[in-house]
């Protein structure tokens, strides 16, 4: 669906910025005045506005340039590469302003010349990145910047929130949007919230920021992801909400504390386990489990974790599951909401 917010022309300049801050403004299209009134076209419904405003399903939009698809880019890139450019897969990663792209190993010899292409095609890409994979354990993602700007230091701007990071040195998944998004819908308020794996803050900034609990304790195992983990709080204005602590949760979490626990890590979570159930207060709460599965058995790996959890000694169920992104042939990256007690 393309929405667009529309404004008064006067109150027009005001909304634009506002949406352009909460990183909201759908680039693809332009903004069109009809009459006194101004569209603005936008990814989705902004909670509020400054101004007066109506959100409405654009009938006739006009398009920056042809719309940015992964097919016009091949095609675009034919010119420069030939019938090579049907090798490139998987589409593009838009990170704050850095364009991350996966190459076959034998696009690698015309890195160069795709990464200058992909610099002019894009109009949002300040640097673009070819990915060739993410390391188990502590995921440093193995990146190499193929052209423009070589400091890939952004600013990511999504739901509300705006995520400080440098994408070659720390994970940050496209695929993972959704699941941020429902993060901050979460029915947490007044909640304690431990993030057991925090990254730069992914999961529970948005948390932190929309869904109103008491207090989030953010653990960061990495130093390097810790530092932007305590800019992003800083940057989203939550340090009266949001604590981010550096070290490995089995050893730094508290015991008997928290309502809801976020282990967003997919390597092995069940070494994790026991910690997240003594971090429950009173052994109750939700724990949203990241795992990986094969999609056919989403069900059954459910169960498993259900009397995983009983033979550690509590009862649990899984109130909802859902699968996150593909990870690899076969093997897929799921979310169980597990209520313990
Ligand atoms: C895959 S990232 C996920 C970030 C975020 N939770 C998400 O789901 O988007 C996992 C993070 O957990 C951190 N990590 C791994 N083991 C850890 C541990 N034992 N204690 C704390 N952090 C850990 C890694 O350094 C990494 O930043």
């Amino acid at each position: 669906m393309r929405l667009a917010v529309v404004v008064a022309r006067e109150h027009a300049e005001r909304a634009r910025r506002h949406l352009l801050r909460s990183g909201l403004i759908d680039r693809e299209r332009r903004i069109v005045s009809r009459g006194r009134e101004v569209e603005i076209p936008v990814l989705e419904a902004p909670s509020s506005l400054p101004v007066p405003f109506t959100l409405v399903e654009q009938e006739a939009p006009r398009f920056a340039s042809p719309p940015l698809s992964f097919e016009r880019l091949k095609r675009e890139l034919r010119g420069v590469i030939g019938e090579r450019a049907e090798m490139l897969r998987g589409g593009w990663e838009l990170i704050g302003d850095v364009l991350i792209i996966s190459l076959p190993e034998e696009l690698y010899p015309q890195r160069r010349e795709i990464g200058e292409f992909l610099l002019r095609f894009h109009p949002r890409a300040r640097s673009v990145v070819a990915r060739r994979s993410i390391r188990e354990e502590l995921r440093y993602p193995e990146a190499e910047v193929i052209a423009g700007d070589r400091d890939t230091t952004t600013l990511h701007r999504e739901h509300g929130c705006v995520f400080r990071l440098d994408p070659c040195r720390v994970m940050f998944s496209a695929g993972n949007m959704e699941e941020r998004r429902r993060m901050a819908q979460l029915p947490a308020r007044d909640e304690v919230v431990l993030d057991m794996f925090a990254g730069v803050g992914q999961l529970s900034i948005p948390l932190a920021k929309h869904a109103s609990p008491r207090k989030v304790l953010a653990i960061e195992k990495r130093p390097e992801t810790y530092g932007f983990l305590k800019e992003n709080i800083s940057l989203n204005r939550l340090e009266h909400v949001m604590e981010a602590r550096l070290g490995d949760s089995r050893e730094v979490a508290p015991r008997d504390f928290a309502n809801r626990v976020l282990m967003g890590y997919f390597f092995s979570p069940q070494r994790f386990l026991p910690k997240a159930l003594e971090a429950l207060k009173g052994g109750e709460g939700v724990i949203h489990y990241h795992t990986l599965v094969a999609k056919e058995a989403l069900d059954k790996e459910g169960g498993a974790l259900v009397e995983r959890i009983a033979e550690l000694g509590y009862k649990a169920r899984i109130a909802h599951r859902r699968i996150i992104k593909s990870y690899a042939p076969k093997r897929w990256h799921a979310v169980y909401d597990v209520v313990v007690g």
